[in-house]
């Protein structure tokens, strides 16, 4: 089902997935150091009635990027303005965007490394000196025209640091690692979760959730939007354990919380590859799926639970992955 919000499309998940998401940094749960940082430089900032120094989130997606620029911006009181990377073509789309900040407002631009180097231009004086240096015109009669802006902090949400250029990142003051989430803290996002759904669950189905989450909140509140299904039509309507663990069986959602994708990535490598080493493309040509997807989406959560491993020649399925896809470690390989 597909809701229309403000003339765009927005999926009914995530409009629900909004309505999820924490205001303050008291209510965001997991995060700690991300948090104990930001909430010294947000009091320090108000402390001195500054805007804060811009900040770059970075981290594998569904970790609460935009989430906590929404809460940054409510703990500052100012406006918060989202855009993104792909949607800024031109010099005149950043300028009307930031024209329109009021003071201390936050400029929120998700995957900036899609940013072009043109805009990064723009950008560098607009971060640096609240100004922005505009041609108007074309040819003979093109005009230079400086814009000063009020003092805003940019936030910039990217899955992938590495591909910011270096000015760009050095020019953020407070660049933040989002990690993957514990089970703990996934917990806790469920059974919040779950209680404005104002749905019953218990503890331990909680956990069964957040077990197969994959470190990640998106994940978790998708899942137990799906096991609620399941427990409204097949129970009473409360996620126990065992509706918790076949709705989840249905889903099918290992007990790491692997899907058919990471299942079909590890076997084509086992079986194809002989386990690797393996280029990305080689694996992302053989399962029919865009090498970056496998990088942004499945490759960090493998390489973090240690189910295959980068090295200069490709990438590995570790004994770890064998083992849980029941196959055999060759136990020449090293
Ligand atoms: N929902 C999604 N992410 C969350 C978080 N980090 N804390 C609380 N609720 C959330």
């Amino acid at each position: 089902m597909e809701r229309v919000i403000s003339g765009e499309q927005t999926n009914y998940d995530d409009s629900f997935e909004q309505s999820l998401r924490p205001q303050t940094l008291r209510q965001y749960i997991g995060q700690d150091t991300v948090k104990d940082n930001l909430s010294i430089f947000i009091q320090a900032a108000k402390g001195r009635s500054e805007s804060l120094d811009h900040v770059l989130l970075y981290g594998p997606p569904g970790l609460g990027k935009t989430t906590l620029a929404t809460v940054i911006a409510n703990e500052m009181g100012v406006n918060v303005k989202m855009t993104s990377g792909p949607a800024i073509e031109r010099p005149g789309d950043l300028a009307a965007v930031v024209s329109s900040l009021e003071p201390g407002d936050v400029l929120f631009i998700d995957e900036i490394h899609r940013l072009n180097r043109s805009i990064e231009e723009v950008l560098y004086p607009a971060m640096e000196d609240f100004c922005l240096d505009i041609v108007v015109g074309k040819g003979p009669s093109a005009k230079s025209i400086r814009l000063d802006l009020p003092p805003f902090t940019l936030i910039g949400a990217t899955t992938r640091a590495g591909s910011l250029s270096a000015p760009l990142r050095d020019r953020f003051g407070v660049p933040l690692r989002l990690e993957y989430y514990g089970e703990g803290p996934l917990k806790e996002i469920v059974i919040r979760s779950a209680s404005l759904f104002d749905v019953d669950i218990d503890d331990n189905a909680a956990v069964e959730i957040a077990r197969r989450s994959r470190g990640t909140p998106r994940i978790a509140n998708r899942l137990l939007r799906r096991v609620r299904d399941y427990a409204q039509v097949r129970g009473d309507g409360s996620i126990t354990m065992g509706i918790a663990k076949e709705a989840l069986e249905m889903l099918q959602v290992d007990s790491h919380g692997l899907d058919h994708i990471d299942h079909k990535l590890i076997v084509s490598m086992i079986e194809r590859f002989r386990g690797g080493p393996v280029g990305i493309d080689t694996i992302a040509a053989s399962i029919g799926e865009e090498s970056i997807t496998i990088e942004d989406v499945y490759e960090p959560y493998l390489l973090q639970i240690g189910f295959i491993q980068r090295t200069p020649r490709g990438r590995i399925a570790t004994k770890l992955a064998y083992d849980h896809f029941g196959y055999t470690f060759p136990e020449t390989m090293t």
